[in-house]
Formats: structure tokens, sequence, C-alpha cells
């Protein structure tokens, strides 16, 4: 469907022969798989929204072994498209034709964790929750969370520069990844897994594969720097009776909880609507159109509780807050939070779910979910905005009862010529994909796109990596 609407062609790779089956089936018995039932979800992505027709995955163990994969298909020019935990939200996980998707799922080894620095080095395709899970018994959490936990992979992650939840508090992967172990498109190990702080010893070259989406190299291994687990951590679920409302709550307690403050999340009340009538949970509130999450997180609880209150005093009085509630103990704590991480999954129990996910400056966040609203009138079934506020990220939903091409056509481009007006980005934190590739020159000038084709020709001369993603196709 979609190589229809952009008009694409399969590249001139090779196609699998007995001879490459053969190959793969010795260099890993039993962990290069073709059947078909088997192939079916890893060809499928998340939103069940783009298929591809893979006749080969394969698993390794190794950076040794991914080497061996990848010097084999560059010399018989097969392509590959790497996947992670396949949470991807813009099409860049799964192939697109017939790439050989190389999973990272065997590669799940928690390679050392530093309990005085807080450093941990583990393989690709050990999932997020559970390396948090790991971390968690040793004082320590992971420095990003993201709703679909469960499933991705940390060097997904990397390869997405996936932001999440804990963003505000931490920082990027661009700050916490310390060093990786990426093996290149001929199969050259690329060892660059530093764990130091510091290290300034000629350009960075991690920062290349960090959000690369694959193209670039296939991430192995990870070092990050993790911090401390909180002693003390305070949610507060409030409502606000407007948009501006919820932009000053958020100054206001910037201003009052500084270095507590550890997430500002925010969510329309159509997107409340959504996971109370899909996935029946229930709203501790009433009557809000917007609805904010505010997480603390310290070393002393009384304090933290302290400023929290004396925060909430003020947002009350003062009428930003129409109503609250507070949560301290684990249980309802993870309630509230459910209430925001699991709107994906309530958007695509909705329907077909068109997905954007844009920077803007924060005064002008949620003027794109009201004028789509108005644009697209009854043609949309519902039109939601939610994000994290805290980072200027806007994740702008519009569900439909089936794909329509013309209703595509009544947002694309117009979502990225508004996001460009304001020098927004098109993609704040999921990526170009497979979805977005063609929109990247409304947020990056021709000269930075050709410098990067640039650095994709060197890295991958023969583009046998992730093919047709992140990069516009030439004209
Ligand atoms: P995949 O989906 O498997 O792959 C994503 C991309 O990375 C693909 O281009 C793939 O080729 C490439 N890739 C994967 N592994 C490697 C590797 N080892 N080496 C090289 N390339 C690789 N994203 C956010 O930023 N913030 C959020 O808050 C957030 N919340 C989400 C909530 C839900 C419910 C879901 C479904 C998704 C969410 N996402 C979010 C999107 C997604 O989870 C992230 O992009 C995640 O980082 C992808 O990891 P993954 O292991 O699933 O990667
Ligand atoms: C989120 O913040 O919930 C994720 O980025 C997923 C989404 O955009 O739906
Ligand atoms: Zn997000």
């Amino acid at each position: 469907l979609t190589c229809e609407r952009y008009g694409l062609r399969r590249l001139p790779f090779a196609r699998l022969g007995p001879g490459d089956a053969a190959f793969f089936e010795g260099l890993m018995p039993g962990r290069a798989c073709s059947d078909p039932e088997e192939l079916k979800s890893f060809n499928v992505d998340w939103l069940k929204s783009v298929r591809g027709c893979s006749e080969l995955l394969l698993k390794p163990k190794t950076a040794a072994e991914v080497s061996q994969i990848l010097r084999y298909c560059h010399e018989r020019n097969l392509a590959v498209s790497p996947q992670g935990g396949n949470t991807g939200l813009v099409g860049g996980s799964v192939p697109v034709f017939d790439e050989i998707i190389l999973s990272t799922a065997l590669m799940n080894q928690i390679i050392s964790f530093d309990p005085v620095s807080g450093i941990l080095v583990c393989q690709a395709g050990c999932i997020l929750g559970k390396l948090n899970e790991y971390l968690e018994e040793r004082g320590f959490i992971m420095p990003l969370d993201l709703g679909a936990k469960g499933s991705c992979h940390i060097g997904g992650n990397v390869a997405t520069n996936a932001g999440g939840l804990r963003l505000l508090r931490y920082g990027s992967l661009r700050g916490t990844v310390l060093g990786l172990e990426v093996v290149l498109a001929d199969g050259t190990v690329l060892d660059c897994l530093a764990s130091l702080r510091k290290d300034n010893t000629g350009y960075d070259l991690k920062q290349l594969f960090i959000g690369s989406e694959g193209t670039l190299g296939v991430i192995t291994a990870v070092s990050i720097l993790c911090p401390q687990k909180p002693k003390a951590v305070n949610l507060a679920f409030l409502g606000c009776q407007d948009f501006s409302r919820v932009q000053e709550t958020f100054t206001t307690c910037r201003a009052m909880l500084g270095e507590i403050l550890s997430a500002f999340e925010f969510m329309d009340e159509k997107c409340m609507e959504l996971v109370e009538k899909h996935l029946g949970l229930s709203n501790p509130l009433r009557g809000c159109p917007f609805y904010v999450l505010i997480e603390t997180s310290g070393s002393n609880s009384s304090h933290d509780e302290e400023k929290l209150n004396s925060f909430l005093e003020q947002a009350m009085t003062s009428g930003l807050v129409t109503d609250g509630t507070v949560a301290v103990d684990d249980k309802k704590i993870k309630t509230l939070w459910s209430l925001r991480e699991r709107i994906t999954e309530a958007l695509t129990r909705d329907g077909c779910v068109y997905k954007y996910d844009i920077s803007l400056p924060v005064g002008k966040l949620y003027d794109i979910v009201t004028d789509m609203r108005a644009r697209l009138g009854q043609s949309a079934k519902n039109v939601v905005g939610y994000g994290h506020l805290g980072d200027g990220n806007l994740h702008l939903n519009i569900t439909a009862e089936s794909y329509s091409h013309s209703l595509l056509d009544a947002i694309e481009p117009y979502v990225y010529e508004w996001t460009a007006r304001y020098n927004g980005s098109i993609s704040a934190e999921h990526g170009l994909g497979f979805k977005k590739k063609q929109f990247i020159q409304y947020s990056k000038p021709t000269e930075a796109v050709f410098l990067m084709q640039r650095f994709k020709a060197m890295l991958d001369p023969k583009g046998i990596l992730n093919p047709y993603k992140t990069l516009p196709s030439s004209p």
C-alpha cells in the first residue's frame, strides 16, 4: 500500500538463493528462520500500518555473528533491515520489500554494571524494562522510560534516539550514552564502547549512530550512564481549563519545584475519553479540557512533599488548576501513569491512526490540534493532542474508521508546513523511518540532507542497511 502511494521501486539488491539460506544456517544453526508463519509478526510494524515481505529472519547472539552476516550481505549485495523490539512508530523497523530481518532479540546479555559510576554496559537487544528492573535492584534506574518499555530494546532506543517520559530530567541519549559498539555495513566492528564521562579524543563517532535508525550500522552494545533510583517519587494528576493554564502551570511548577521536577506531561480530554472507552481505565478527575501529570523525584520525601504541596496550593488558589489528585505510593503512581502511557494503545483501538510527533514552541503546541480539528471536521473520527510538554513535544494523532488517501492528503503536507512555519521539527523523537523520510526538508536545509547522504554513502556504499528509510529517495 505505502509502496504504491510513494511510487517506490525495489532497488537492485540481490535476491536470496538456496546458497544464502545454507550459509546462514551454517553460521547460526536454528537461528536463521524462513518459516512464513514466524516471519509474519517481524514483517509488520507495531501500528500494523506497514508490511514487508522478508523471507529470512536472522537472530545473531554476538557482534562477531552480526559482523559475519553483514560481511556476507555486503559481498552478496543483500539488503538488511535491523530490528529491535519492533515498537517503532514510523515504519522504520520492518522491511519494505524482501530485506533480510536482522533481529537483536537474542542479544540480551548485560555485560557489566559499575555501582560507583552508575555505568551499565549491555548488548543491544536487552529490553528496556528488564534493564530498569535489573538496575532498580541495585539502587539505580535507566535514564529513559517509554510506554513501550516492555518490548523495546536499548539498541532500538539508541538507533531512534528515543526521548520519552524522563528526558526532561535526565536529558537525551546523546548525553547519557557513553559508548557504542557498532557493526558497519561491510562487517567492520567499530568498538567505541567507552565507559568514560569525558573523552575528547577526536570526533565523537557514536553520535552519528544515535538516531541513525539502522541506516549507518547495526548497534550491538551500549554503554550508558544511569542515575540513582530516587528515594522519593510523587505524582500529581491535575486538570486545567485551557491550554494557556497548562503552560502557566508548567512555568510555575518549574519555578517552584526546581531540581525535583522529573516529568511534565499533558493530554487533552479526548485522550482521556479514549483510554476510558477502549481500555476501561478510569479518570479520577472530571470535566477538564486538559490534564497534566507532574512527577517529582528527589532524595527527601518530606522536603519534596512540602515543595509539591506549596506548588499545588499556589496552582489551585490562582485558578491555574481546577482539580487534582496526588499519589505517593507505587500502586497509585503506576495507575496514574498508565492514563498517559496507554494513550498510544487506546488510539490503535479507535481505528486507523495518523501519527504526528512534532516539536514546537510551547506557546504554539496546541494550536495545531485545534486547527486540524476544524480543518478535518467530520472526515476524522478523533483529533487528539498529548505529549511531553516540558520538552516542547506534541503528539498530534488523528483517527479514522479506515485508511483513506484523501484524509491523508488533507493532513500532509499541511501539518509539516505548519510546523516549518514555526521552525519546529516534523519528528521530535520517533525518527523519520519509512513514513516521514520524504518530509525531511521541512526541518533540515538541503545542505544538511546532502551531507547526511554523503555520510550514508561513505559508511554504506552499497546502501544495504535499512534501504528506503530516513533519507529521502533521490529524485
Ligand atoms: P525498532 O522498532 O525495532 O526499530 C526502530 C528503528 O531502529 C528501526 O529503524 C530499526 O531499523 C532501528 N534499529 C533497531 N535496533 C537497532 C540496532 N540494534 N542497530 C541499528 N538500528 C536498529 N518513542 C519515543 O521516543 N518516546 C516515547 O515516549 C515512546 N513511547 C512509545 C510508546 C509506545 C506504546 C510505542 C509502541 C512506541 C513508543 N515510542 C516512543 C516509539 C518506540 O518505542 C521507540 O522508537 C523505541 O526506541 C524503538 O525501539 P525498538 O527496539 O522497538 O526498535
Ligand atoms: C508517547 O509519548 O506516548 C509516545 O511517543 C508514543 C506516541 O506518540 O503515541
Ligand atoms: Zn512521546
